[in-house]
């Protein structure tokens, strides 16, 4: 087998299933805008990926353009990342039917995500939320990516694209797919609950005040920092101090990452301090940093036909990488082509 040199590329996406929270921004598209102009980078809505689970069609739209305007308003720009939606390119599709017939059952058993979120109920949840990381390698592996960018419940899919790289390249005797990298890195790789350190904060927790979303205004984001759950010590003096208090960790991790400093600094600064010293800074650093982003979100959600252009644009980009590779693997698997 020949050894390929792969050009360095990045791919990553976000499901619009609902709005955006700050796990998405932390963990996801503030770490997407630090790589732009580093390499070629190419980030998606995956609306296809929304749909394993029940979406109203007349919010998917909505929750897509959602997902651009934050992509826009923390620091993508459309003229240097390919920003698109991935239904607008169909060898996202196709690219995944063939995956769907390299992976192995047993591999898809072993995936985590589907068992947390299908829980008892496996055979009541649709077969695309059970095939969706073979979808997820087929969104990689049509760029050719070889550096993703996700958080860390993410590290397992792209592990699980690197074993579909493998095994075409292995089944077909070629060298055509790389294998990945995942980015997993920074301070805030999974940002946690604010009423429970314990737990992710995601899209669609029981209650609002668990996590921070894209949308909410200062004054909101000011309340629930107030509010989010800490503990009865102060602030420890070094980050060890910070073993076995996952709300005080997520806390600290969330103020790193905002202002882009490491856990041992926000530490070594309020080394001793008290929650409610802490907080209030927290929350004016979290409104700084956030505020303006949620305002250009508010400003490009008004300007929804720009938005449509801007993922048409990117659509029409994305497909001229995309279709040559999906040609070329049209061409290995020996598909006719006439
Ligand atoms: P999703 O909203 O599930 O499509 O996730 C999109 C991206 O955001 C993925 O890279 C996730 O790993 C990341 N992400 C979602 N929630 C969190 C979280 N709580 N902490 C860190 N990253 C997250
Ligand atoms: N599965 C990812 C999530 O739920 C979203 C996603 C789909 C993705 N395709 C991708 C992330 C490709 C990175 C690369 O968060």
């Amino acid at each position: 087998m020949t050894n390929t040199t792969f050009t360095p590329r990045v791919f990553s996406g976000i499901k619009p299933s609902g709005g955006l929270q700050l796990g998405n921004y932390l963990g996801a598209i503030k770490r997407f805008v630090g790589m732009q102009g580093q390499m070629e980078t190419v980030y998606c809505v995956v609306d296809m990926h929304a749909i394993t689970v029940w979406q109203d069609p007349a919010e998917l739209a909505n929750a897509t353009r959602e997902v651009a305007a934050g992509y826009l308003a923390a620091g993508l720009d459309p003229t240097q990342s390919i920003l698109f939606n991935q239904s607008q390119v169909s060898a996202h599709a196709e690219l995944g039917w063939i995956f769907n017939c390299v992976a192995r059952v047993g591999w898809m058993n072993r995936m985590t995500q589907f068992k947390d979120k299908a829980g008892e109920n496996a055979e009541k949840h649709s077969l695309g939320l059970y095939a969706y990381p073979a979808l997820m390698a087929a969104d990689i592996l049509l760029y050719h990516a070889t550096h993703v960018p996700v958080g860390e419940d993410q590290k397992q899919h792209v592990e699980l694209t690197r074993d579909i790289a493998k095994k075409f390249n292995h089944d077909y005797k070629v060298d055509f797919f790389p294998e990945t990298t995942p980015v997993i890195d920074g301070p805030a790789t999974r940002v946690m609950n604010l009423r429970d350190g314990t737990k992710k904060m995601s899209k669609s927790g029981e209650s609002d005040m668990e996590r921070i979303n894209m949308t909410d205004d200062a004054d909101k984001i000011a309340k629930k920092f107030k509010k989010a759950k800490s503990d009865a010590e102060p602030l420890p003096e070094t980050v060890e101090g910070l073993a076995d208090r996952p709300e005080a960790r997520n806390l600290i991790d969330i103020y790193a990452a905002l202002n882009d400093v490491t856990p041992a600094d926000v530490v070594a600064e309020y080394a001793g301090a008290q929650w409610g010293k802490f907080k209030p800074a927290l929350a004016d650093l979290a409104v700084a940093k956030l505020a303006p982003i949620s305002g250009e979100m508010a400003r490009l959600m008004a300007d929804p036909a720009e938005i449509d252009r801007i993922l048409g644009d990117g659509s029409a980009r994305a497909r001229e990488i995309a279709e040559p590779i999906l040609r070329k693997t049209y061409d290995i698997v020996g598909m006719l082509r006439s």
